[in-house]
């Protein structure tokens, strides 16, 4: 972590390295601060990535407007600063988006099938060892051509010459049957969305074209989808193509991704065991986005709410008020904070935080400056702001969304008429 100190008061700046997690109660400022360590990151020319948690509804998408509340101004006036905006483009994966009305202009994406690697396939079979289902899955893929999706795969599954016939270590027994069952239950939910697409279609996800554009804050957002599996399935895809365009080379630039309310993706008593298979692959990820200079930050109200191998994968944790006591115990014991630290944490201020970090001579109160952009209050909805503020950006999407659905369902079609054609042969 980088800070300075301006006027007597100590001032968090972009750089260093490590993932970030801030912890505070609710209202007590864990966003506005956020919004401000990326706003900080965005001016040295990092790439901006919000992931947005179901709940938040858009609210990085008040980035788009200038700050209208007083306690802002005042506080911009004090930091010597203007009212700003961001240029900010949505996006969201084909699941659920409304068609009988008009709403904020999103790039509506799908995904490429032949992206799914062991990663996304141990999610969508919740399962992390290397199982013979997964790997008979991934040999599946891979043998998918440009043009070939969803439907394709399960027809080669269902046909079942799914290994190599000259590979002396597999055979066709009754096992290989019971896999193939695994298989099309798990991939059952995916049949009636069309998320899954050939690696040639058009609408598939093209991070690397995305994130070369550094000026606008890029939104990911799932807030119409309702299906929780295949909104977490959208969070991994999308970290995963960001961590491998970044590994490839073809992104120079170092990314910043948010991740507020990160106890939704990782939770820490998981309810479903595919959110359990999540918590690994994400620590896995977290840990490989360290080393390829994409920095986390996320933000929680309880720190033991999240997983515990997701929260250990963070460097520097930055504390705000809270009252949650038996949560500042837990985390004082983790890392060691006096009686008197304890003290200082339950009586911060707004716009204050405690800085617990891996790099020692940083602890201690730090105050963080609003972002000069627009903070989402909690009496605004986005959708309303936007249409007043854009008028010309709000769209009803239903004709693309019409055109990916004729695509499925011609790709079910053909891959019907081959199952019979093979029938009858
Ligand atoms: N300096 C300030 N003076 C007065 N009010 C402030 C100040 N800073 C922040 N606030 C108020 O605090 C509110 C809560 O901030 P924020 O949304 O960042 O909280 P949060 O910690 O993210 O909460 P949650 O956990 O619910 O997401 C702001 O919407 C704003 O109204
Ligand atoms: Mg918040």
């Amino acid at each position: 972590m980088i800070t300075t100190e301006i006027n007597g008061i100590k001032k968090l700046k972009s750089g260093g390295e490590g993932h970030v997690l801030f912890i505070a109660q609710t209202g007590a400022t864990k966003t506005l601060a956020i919004e401000r360590f990326v706003e900080e990151h965005h001016k040295k020319g990092h790439i901006v990535v919000y992931i947005e948690s179901s709940k938040a509804n858009l609210e990085a998408g008040a980035s788009a407007f200038k700050p209208t509340m007083q306690y802002h101004l005042n506080k911009l006036t004090f930091q010597g600063e203007t009212p700003q905006s961001k240029k900010i483009k949505l996006y969201h994966l084909n699941s659920n988006i409304p068609t009988f009305k008009t709403i904020p202009e999103l790039k509506i994406w799908t995904m490429n099938i032949k992206k799914f690697d062991r990663l996304l396939t141990s999610f969508i079979f919740e399962n992390s060892g290397e199982t013979s289902s997964i790997s008979a899955l991934n040999t599946a893929i891979e043998r998918l051509k440009k043009n070939e999706g969803f439907f394709d795969l399960i027809v080669k599954l269902k046909q079942g010459n799914i290994k190599e016939k000259q590979d002396l270590f597999s055979f066709e027994s009754k096992a290989s049957s019971i896999n193939v069952n695994t298989i099309l239950n798990f991939l059952g939910r995916f049949k009636d969305q069309p998320i899954i697409m050939p690696q040639s279609f058009k609408h598939n996800l093209d991070i690397v074209k995305i994130l070369q554009d550094q000026t606008s804050y890029h939104i990911f957002s799932n807030r119409y989808s309702n299906d929780e599996k295949i909104r977490d399935l959208a969070t991994l895809y999308i970290l995963n193509e960001i961590r491998r365009a970044k590994a490839s080379g073809k992104i120079k630039k170092e990314i910043i991704i948010v991740l507020d309310e990160l106890k939704t993706i990782a939770p820490n008593n998981p309810l479903y065991d595919f959110q359990r298979i999540l918590n690994k692959l994400l620590t896995e990820l977290l840990s490989v986005c360290r080393s390829l200079g994409i920095r986390i930050i996320g933000a929680s109200q309880i720190y033991s709410d999240i997983d515990s191998s997701v929260r250990q994968s963070f460097s520097h944790i930055i504390l705000g008020r809270t009252s949650a006591l038996q949560d500042l115990y837990d985390i004082g014991k983790i890392i060691g904070l006096t009686q008197y630290e304890r003290d200082d944490i339950l009586s911060l201020k707004h716009n204050e935080f405690y800085l617990l970090s891996e790099d020692v001579g940083e602890k201690g109160i730090w105050h963080f400056h609003l972002p000069k952009h627009a903070h989402a209050e909690r009496n605004q909805v986005f959708d309303k702001q936007f249409s007043e503020t854009f008028p010309e950006r709000m769209k009803n999407h239903k004709d693309i969304i019409n055109e990916i659905k004729k695509e499925f369902k011609n790709q079910e079609l053909n891959a019907r008429q081959l199952l019979y054609a093979k029938k009858n042969d």
